[in-house]
């Protein structure tokens, strides 16, 4: 992605805030208007909640400097694909890739990347579905592509990432070993959790199906 010419006389970083930001409001208008399109449909909501943030201009220097670049905005907009990111947190498994499948069918929206951590957990018990998509801007003179990176995962997975993001922060990625045998044992007990909840819900829709036939 490349700075438009037209934002020349412009400070470069708030060119790239402003698309950052203008491609979070488009995306979370598209997941609104098909969560809305759901209920609607079938009287169901898949999406609990949805956040969003722009990374921070530390993180993003943090980042570059990790991957050997140098911070320039070239370098940000060419090499980071979570500068804009959004997280979905749905109630069940089976939500999860009715969204994914839902925001890939957009006319616009080009699914540049896919991480299944759903199928294929990392080795510490994180789970999520991760995809990184371009969706195009449109400004006065024509579109721009932006990159945009998309969380999604349940309630319970997310309640386990966002404690294991804590503990990695506050020991600096050297936590005690035992600590990471109890986090992987909760993710095996997040994944039960899931498993039961998704099989509870199934009967109670599976009882709705019966009393309307
Ligand atoms: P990063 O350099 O961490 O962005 O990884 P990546 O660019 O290879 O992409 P990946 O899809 O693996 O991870 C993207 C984002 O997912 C991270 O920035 C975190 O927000 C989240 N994430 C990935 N792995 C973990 C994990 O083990 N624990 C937690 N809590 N979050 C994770
Ligand atoms: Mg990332």
């Amino acid at each position: 992605m490349e700075l438009p010419k037209k934002f020349e006389q412009v400070d470069q970083w708030k060119t790239m805030l402003f698309l950052y930001e203008s491609a979070l409001k488009e995306i979370n208008t598209k997941i609104e208007i098909l969560n809305q399109e759901f209920v609607h449909v079938h009287n169901y909501n898949p999406i609990e909640h949805v956040k969003s943030r722009i990374k921070s201009a530390e993180s993003i220097v943090r980042k570059l400097k990790k991957l050997g670049f140098e911070a320039t905005i070239d370098n940000m907009m060419k090499h980071l694909n979570d500068i804009a990111g959004i997280r979905i947190i749905c109630s069940f498994t089976s939500d999860i890739y009715q969204i994914a499948k839902m925001i890939a069918n957009q006319d616009d929206v080009m699914v540049l990347q896919v991480k299944d951590y759903m199928k294929h957990p990392k080795p510490n018990g994180y789970k999520s579905y991760h995809m990184v998509v371009s969706l195009p801007i449109f400004l006065s003179d024509g579109p721009v592509h932006t990159t945009v990176e998309i969380q999604i995962r349940t309630i319970a997975m997310d309640f386990w990432a966002s404690l294991e993001h804590k503990i990695y922060y506050k020991y600096e990625g050297n936590a005690p070993a035992q600590m990471y045998e109890e986090l992987k044992d909760c993710a095996d007990i997040v994944e039960q959790l899931d498993a039961k909840m998704l099989s509870l819900n199934e009967q109670i829709q599976q009882m709705h199906v019966e009393e309307d036939t």
